[in-house]
């Protein structure tokens, strides 16, 4: 058996990109005292799960490893488990029933207060800090990523759009952004450390509102593509209500801005979006996508959508295939739905559609969309199109997996290009998720 360091630790990630940006912070504020990175899990005095509340699933995932993490602790009394992120804001304190493995309890707003906890949890007794700070951005913070190639950004945390099947706003608490100057200051940080793409994140990215100067998220995104004019600049994920036509003639002019868009839509019924709280209609939907295709031609649209969501009728979920049909999204990330405590619609809303149907219309959902980006992808072959190449292929170290400027997956033929490199790639082939190629 490995022995434990007990200033050591391990941090296992679930969730959203805000959880991974959110461990990088994490682990700047544990080695800022004192505690040092471990190697792997089995050599870690510490072991903290960042974790994720947002469909029942995830919080099953969290469930069946901490079982794990229990036999861990059975062996070694001195193992120290911490709970971190949207489990532990959202359940409380009820959150230690989920195991007697776990010793302390940390909220998206307290990990300032980790360390202490560590140390105090190691004096004996359970400890929660789960204080909501609608003024904590982490600014000073300067994160440890685990890649060198890509960074995560956070401009704006938590969410006041209160989507009646959501748990974020619970989790993740108000609003709030990051100031200019600190972004633009991490910003010049990542390009001197020479990071070749940066990702603008925020649960509703394109809400960002500078609290010293009111500046926009269009003048941010232009602000930081041309500080960082030779890496790749995204962002996720945007809220339909505030996509603006200057962001859009942003993305547009900026060359290094990667003509991409995240868009939920959640359904294609307009009826089900009043359901659901989203604050538009199908028919806005439309227009957005619209306006976007018109002033950015060729983008990449993606989006997120819920099937069986409460009342949803078999002409709602038509409109959702309709919807798909009709917009042809490049990739969709696609749930059932499934009730969070203590949200709106839990709390006002009848969950009346059965499991099975949940389950039948999100295949159905799912067989169109997989088609639809099969045929997107199929067109591809025979173009030549820019990757950036991110890591070794799973399948060969003789190929490199990256991503195109509209986030579409590429595996190439390494011939002597290193991970950071951007290459022209001419595809050959395609599946509904990968495209396949040689350099040109
Ligand atoms: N702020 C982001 C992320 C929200 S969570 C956004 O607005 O897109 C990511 C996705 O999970 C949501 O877009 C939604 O499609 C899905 N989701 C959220 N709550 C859910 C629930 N209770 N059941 C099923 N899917 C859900
Ligand atoms: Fe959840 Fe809606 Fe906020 Fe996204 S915008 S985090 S779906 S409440
Ligand atoms: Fe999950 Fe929290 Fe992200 S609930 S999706 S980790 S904001």
């Amino acid at each position: 058996m490995t022995t434990r360091g007990k200033n050591t630790f391990y941090i296992h990630t679930f969730g959203c990109q805000m959880n991974q940006a959110d461990s990088a912070i994490i682990t700047a504020l544990l080695q800022q005292a004192g505690y040092t990175l471990a190697e792997s899990e089995e050599s870690a005095g510490i072991i903290l799960l960042n974790t994720c509340a947002v469909r029942e699933n995830a919080v099953d995932r969290i469930e069946h490893y901490l079982q794990r993490i229990q036999g861990m602790k059975k062996r070694d009394k001195t193992l120290t488990i911490g709970l971190a992120g949207c489990i532990p804001q959202f359940q409380r304190e009820e959150t230690l029933t989920l195991s007697p493995a776990i010793d302390f309890l940390a909220g998206p707003d307290t990990y300032r207060t980790l360390p202490a906890l560590i140390e105090q949890v190691r004096t004996g007794g359970n400890i929660a800090s789960l204080e909501f700070n609608s003024a904590e951005t982490y600014e000073g913070v300067d994160p440890v990523r685990q890649g060198v190639i890509s960074a995560l950004v956070p401009v704006m945390r938590g969410c006041n759009n209160m989507c009646a099947y959501c748990v974020v706003p619970f989790t993740r608490g108000r609003e709030r952004s990051q100031p200019f100057s600190a972004v633009m200051g991490e910003v010049k940080q990542l390009v001197a450390s020479g990071y070749r793409e940066i990702t603008l994140i925020g649960q509703n990215v394109n809400s960002y509102h500078d609290p010293e100067q009111g500046t926009h998220f269009a003048a941010l995104l232009d602000a930081v593509s041309r500080e960082a004019p030779e890496a790749r600049i995204r962002f996720t994920t945007s809220h339909p209500k505030d996509i603006s036509e200057s962001l859009l003639r942003t993305i547009a002019d900026r060359p290094n801005i990667c003509h991409h868009i995240h868009l939920p839509v959640q359904s294609g019924s307009t009826n089900m979006l009043g359901r659901m709280n989203r604050g538009h209609t199908i028919e806005e939907y439309r227009e957005k996508i619209a306006m976007i295709r018109s002033i950015i031609p060729g983008v990449a649209l993606s989006t997120d959508i819920i099937a069986g969501f409460c009342g949803e009728q078999e002409e709602d979920h038509q409109a959702s295939l309709k919807l798909l049909s009709e917009v042809r999204f490049d990739l969709a990330y696609m749930f059932f739905y499934s009730t969070r405590p203590g949200t709106l619609a839990a709390r006002t809303l009848v969950d009346d559609v059965p499991e099975t149907v949940k389950k039948r219309r999100l295949q159905e959902i799912i067989d169109l969309q997989n088609s639809i980006s099969a045929e997107l992808y199929q067109d591809a072959i025979g173009s030549v199109v820019e990757v950036l190449a991110e890591t070794e292929s799973k399948r060969s170290a003789g190929q490199l997996m990256g991503r195109t400027a509209s986030n579409r997956a590429v595996v190439f033929d390494r011939e002597g290009y290193q991970p950071g490199d951007l290459v022209r790639v001419l595809i050959t082939a395609a599946t509904s998720a990968t495209l396949t190629g040689q350099p040109e």
